[in-house]
């Protein structure tokens, strides 16, 4: 039995993975280096500062500490334009009535995303209000891979580890996931979503059967 469901937002809930690609690009077009869809991929899950810190790495410029400051202020100033463009088209295929279908059967959702513009994007497309909770980011003393995220939206709820699933389509998360008991799924075609309990092409094959049937294979 299900008793929570454990939500990645970027990628899982919201079409917004290239949204963040166009404006991490930004960052690396001014330190000069090259970017593309599939390290956007990659970065998927770190916070907006670990993102940032990454491009800079990568481009071996170094920057002052108001240098950094201002890169990371671009990178959401501009995010921030994007998402407030978007309608409750933006959700990933078949996630909304995903959702419906969780809450007809009583499954508490949380989500769990290292955005700090997450209940922004959720507002936009409409489904705020079908989750108990979105784990205040600030809050957290480790962002992905750290588990804590997920922990504490388990906590949020009072509902065990052991009792959720929770559902990622970037690496750091599942590594996040992956040391917690709780059931892990992977969305998508980045090649370390294999390591998940289960892993999917696409949000569309998500469904309360096909998770159950996955969990009771897992017992026996
Ligand atoms: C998510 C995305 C990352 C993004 C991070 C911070 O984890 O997958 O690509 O960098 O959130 O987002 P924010 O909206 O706070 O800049
Ligand atoms: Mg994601």
């Amino acid at each position: 039995q299900i008793k929570a469901v454990i939500f990645d937002m970027d990628g899982v809930i919201s079409n917004t993975v290239h949204l963040h690609y166009i404006v991490n690009k930004k960052v690396a077009d001014r330190l000069g280096i090259a970017f593309n869809e599939e390290w956007n991929q990659k970065l998927q899950g770190l916070s907006r500062r670990a993102t940032v810190q990454a491009i800079v790495e990568k481009s071996g410029v170094s920057l002052s500490d108001e240098e950094f400051e201002s890169c990371c202020e671009i990178k959401n100033s501009h995010y921030i334009q994007l998402i407030n463009e978007l309608t409750e088209k933006d959700t990933q295929p078949g996630i909304r009535s995903f959702i419906k279908e969780l809450k007809e059967s009583g499954v508490t959702m949380v989500v769990a995303s290292a955005s700090q513009n997450a209940s922004r994007v959720l507002t936009r497309l409409e489904l705020l209000p079908y989750f108990a909770g979105v784990v205040d980011v600030t809050k957290l003393t480790r962002g992905k891979p750290d588990p804590e995220i997920f922990l504490k939206a388990a906590e949020m709820v009072h509902v065990s580890p052991t009792d959720c699933v929770a559902i990622e389509d970037g690496e750091a998360g599942l590594t996040g996931i992956l040391q917690t008991e709780m059931f892990s799924v992977g969305v998508g075609s980045e090649p370390s979503l294999v390591r998940a309990d289960l892993t999917l092409p696409s949000t569309e094959d998500l469904t309360i059967q096909v998770l159950e049937k996955a969990l009771n294979r897992q017992d026996k």
